[in-house]
């Protein structure tokens, strides 16, 4: 059977065929070469590597950089060893910050301002011998109690001043009375008792201080109302009257304040008294009625 190939054919197959296996030897020794070079591990590598992470560990707020798990722990390595004064500092100051936020936590809680509730009576139980005067004023609240036997009677400037009101106020139609004014700590104790007896202590707390502790053992509160407008009297309503309107726009003119204003029972220790007037000069009266404060809050109390 002839063959299907020319005689040139035959020629050339030898030559075909050496160069597929010289080209096959030539890529496996290639290929093997490739992968003897990939399985050596360059410590080298490893520690530039391991110094970019320190470095990097090193700046705060930047990403870690992607590594294995080989580089990362060898970076740890290094960052232990090549670190340790820095350590040795983190160390150290753990104990010493540790106290510190404490302290500032317990200093905080030790100013904290207590929860003040002025309707509560100081825990005093005996009477002071002397009363409390701050700047030059002399207070009397459910915290700062009098002497039993302060009697200093009616003030007599605060009496002056009335006068000097009394006179103003009768110019612009307003006949005002002061019905009650200084009362000693017998006389307290009687009316105190009364109106425990009448509406009950916890009532009467509201709207009647203890005896020792009324401002009307001072001489320097006066119950101010109106001639012939007696219904009106010791009466929430006279707030509303014409003498209580003119008190309370010009009572401070004259050294006298408002003592118990609406909405302030938790800071001056009783509920709004529209009628009752206390004597503290006009510098200090001037100054509460503009910036509409109480006494308490004008002490600093
Ligand atoms: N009414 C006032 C609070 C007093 O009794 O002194
Ligand atoms: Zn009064």
């Amino acid at each position: 059977m002839p063959s299907r190939y020319t005689p040139n054919q035959q020629k050339k197959n030898p030559f075909i065929k050496w160069s597929l296996i010289i080209g096959s030897i030539l890529v496996a020794a290639a290929a093997a070469a490739w992968f003897y070079l990939q399985s050596i591990d360059s410590p080298a590598n490893i520690d530039d590597a391991a110094t970019n992470e320190v470095q990097t560990s090193q700046s705060p707020g930047e990403e870690p950089p992607e590594g294995d798990g080989a580089v990362k722990e060898k970076a740890q390595e290094l960052e232990t060893a090549e670190a340790p004064e820095q350590e040795e500092e983190e160390k150290q100051e753990e104990p010493q910050e540790e106290p510190k936020e404490t302290e500032t936590k317990e200093k905080a809680a030790d100013e904290a301002e207590p929860t003040k509730d002025a309707t509560v009576y100081s825990d005093t139980v005996e009477l002071p011998e002397e009363p409390a005067v701050i700047n030059g004023i002399l207070l009397a609240n459910k915290q700062h109690p009098l002497p039993e036997t302060y009697a200093p009677g009616e003030g007599k400037e605060a009496r002056a001043a009335f006068e000097e009101m009394r006179e103003k106020a009768l110019q612009e139609g307003v006949d005002l009375v002061a019905f009650s004014t200084y009362r000693d700590y017998n006389r307290q104790k009687e009316l105190y008792n009364g109106y425990v007896a009448k509406d009950g202590q916890e009532a009467a707390d509201r709207y009647s201080a203890r005896p020792g502790y009324s401002e009307h053992q001072t001489g320097l509160a006066f119950d101010i109302g109106e001639a012939g407008q007696e219904q009106h009297w010791a009466s929430a309503s006279f707030g509303d009257t014409k003498g209580g309107k003119w008190l309370a726009k010009n009572a401070h003119k004259y050294g006298f304040i408002l003592r118990y204003p609406e909405g302030s029972e938790s800071i001056t220790g009783y509920m709004h008294e529209s009628w009752h007037f206390r004597y503290v000069g006009k510098k200090a009266a001037t100054e509460i009625h503009s910036k509409g404060i109480t006494l308490e809050q004008y002490l600093g109390v």
